[in-house]
């Protein structure tokens, strides 16, 4: 089973830029996550999505590429914090940080999930989510809320 705690530690001791997207961010990401999901979803994608995908942010701004260079990084974690998931998670997980800056839902329960728990989060910079712009049934009645 892979270590969660492990990889959020991996996450903390790595990160340089401040709260705005840091450990705090990621705590709540995972905690709307845990909300969020529904029988179908995979909620070890989820809690890992929370603590991997804004992980390579380079500054706390308009940093649209953080996405696919968190998707790339996690190569280097697939054969040791990682070793634990099958393929399909990976790959689901890859593609659920690849796409979170630039797509607003996939159909896949599960990465449509990490989508809302990261946009439920905006309150932090004083943005209320839009129900509208939710990928989840979920997310759309916790953003009305
Ligand atoms: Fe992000
Ligand atoms: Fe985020």
């Amino acid at each position: 089973m892979v270590d969660i705690e492990q990889v959020k530690q991996w996450a903390v001791r790595r990160w340089t830029l401040g709260a705005l997207h840091g450990v705090s961010h990621w705590e709540r990401v995972e905690r709307n996550g845990l909300l969020l999901a529904t029988p179908e979803c995979d909620v070890t994608i989820i809690r890992l999505f929370a603590y991997l995908h804004d992980s390579c942010r380079e500054n706390d701004g308009y940093d649209l590429e953080h996405g696919p260079r968190a998707a790339q990084m996690m190569e280097s974690l697939r054969d040791n914090l990682l070793k634990d998931l099958s393929d399909e998670q990976f790959l689901m997980l890859q593609q659920a940080c690849r796409l979170h800056t630039s797509t607003h839902s996939t159909g896949n329960p599960t990465i449509d999930a990490c989508f809302d728990a990261d946009r439920l989060d905006l309150g932090r910079v004083n943005i209320k989510p839009d129900p509208q712009k939710m990928a989840t049934d979920r997310g759309k009645e916790m953003a009305g809320v």
